[in-house]
């Protein structure tokens, strides 16, 4: 079965081509990151004009792509939620027309569910039950991954997402946007317990997180050496914040699994592309004996091909949109 996927719930617009939920036949990405890094963050209104003008020609891509013609797409799926409203109504209406004209399916897809999914692109024999930890610019959730179809969250953020705190930390210190990526290679080499930063703990909620101390402790930090004239030692600066991230997240982590029990642990979203996050969970699964599973780099941020993954397996679970279907800026991964 081969899924036209579409993906635009932030900024980047992308267009996929899945056989049968593993198997990406093309993946075509158009990224908006040069026009909002003017502005030093995603420019809501800007990212959807950017959407539309981008969607039809990287659609068109995407078949040349993968050597398919119209008439070889046999469902349609697109990103639905959550994200920029703005943005996620583009590929909605896109997915919608496309369905339509094609006479085939629409298949609505929940966007961390897709980022999930990127780990069956990446490991062909991963299956549920799974713990996932998901982490991204706009969400950060521990997720029990019953089946394909069936999730459970188990803890968030109560606050910030992970990703939003490095790109917010990035963008005082002035290294680029999106900033998780430059803060990654700015530690490599630092000291991580050179700078004490906070750690959060939510009462009565030991699954929840929270950025938001985190975050005003590093910002205060950069603010009150520059004020003092203090150079700060900015790889050991960058090392100690991605090890505060990494505390919040891979404990927590494992500590969910050790309840469920699966023995299999995996990472999805944008910061699943940090190094420290990525060794945490490393060291932690080889103490626990769990297998981990950790998404290819190049599918850790937003992409199509994970949008056509989960796709398929909704259109298995019975999952179809109609011609109302709608956007939503935000919704619960358990309710898909
Ligand atoms: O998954 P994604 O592309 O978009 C959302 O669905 O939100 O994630 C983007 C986020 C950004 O905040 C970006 O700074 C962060 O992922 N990110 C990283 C790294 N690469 C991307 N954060 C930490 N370390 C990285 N290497």
């Amino acid at each position: 079965m081969n899924i036209l996927a579409v993906e635009s719930s932030c900024d980047e617009t992308a267009v996929a081509l899945v056989r049968d939920g593993r198997t990406v036949l093309s993946d075509a990405i158009a990224s908006q990151v040069e026009m909002h890094t003017l502005y030093g963050g995603v420019v809501p209104e800007i990212a959807s004009r950017k959407h539309i003008e981008a969607i039809y020609p990287l659609a068109n891509q995407a078949l040349e792509q993968a050597g398919l013609t119209r008439k070889d797409i046999d469902a349609v799926a697109c990103t639905y939620a959550p994200g920029l409203i703005g943005a996620v109504l583009v590929g909605v209406n896109f997915a919608k027309s496309a369905a339509f004209g094609l006479n085939v399916p629409l298949i609505p897809v929940h966007h961390v569910r897709g980022h999930i999914a990127a780990n069956y692109l990446t490991h062909p024999d991963l299956e549920p039950p799974f713990l996932c930890l998901c982490c991204s610019g706009g969400n950060t959730l521990i997720v029990d991954v019953r089946s394909y179809t069936d999730m459970a969250l188990l803890g968030a953020t109560r606050d910030d997402a992970a990703g939003e705190c490095f790109d917010k930390v990035a963008r005082v210190l002035g290294i680029g946007y999106p900033g998780g990526g430059p803060m990654d290679r700015l530690s490599q080499g630092g000291d991580p317990k050179k700078y004490a930063l906070p750690r959060s703990k939510v009462d009565g909620a030991p699954l929840d997180m929270s950025f938001s101390g985190l975050k005003t402790a590093a910002l205060n930090l950069i603010h009150n050496s520059r004020q003092k004239g203090e150079t700060l030692d900015l790889p050991s600066f960058a090392a100690s914040f991605a090890q505060a991230v990494a505390d919040e997240l891979v404990p927590r982590t494992m500590a969910a699994a050790a309840q469920l029990g699966y023995g299999k642990v995996a990472c999805a979203g944008g910061v699943a592309a940090n190094s420290t996050v990525r060794r945490a969970l490393e060291e932690a699964c080889a103490r626990s004996g769990d297998r981990l599973y950790l998404p290819a780099l190049s599918l850790c941020g937003d992409n199509g091909a994970m949008i056509g993954a989960q796709a398929y397996y909704e259109y298995l679970a019975g999952r179809r949109g109609d011609w109302s279907l709608n956007g939503c800026a935000t919704r619960s991964i358990d309710l898909g």
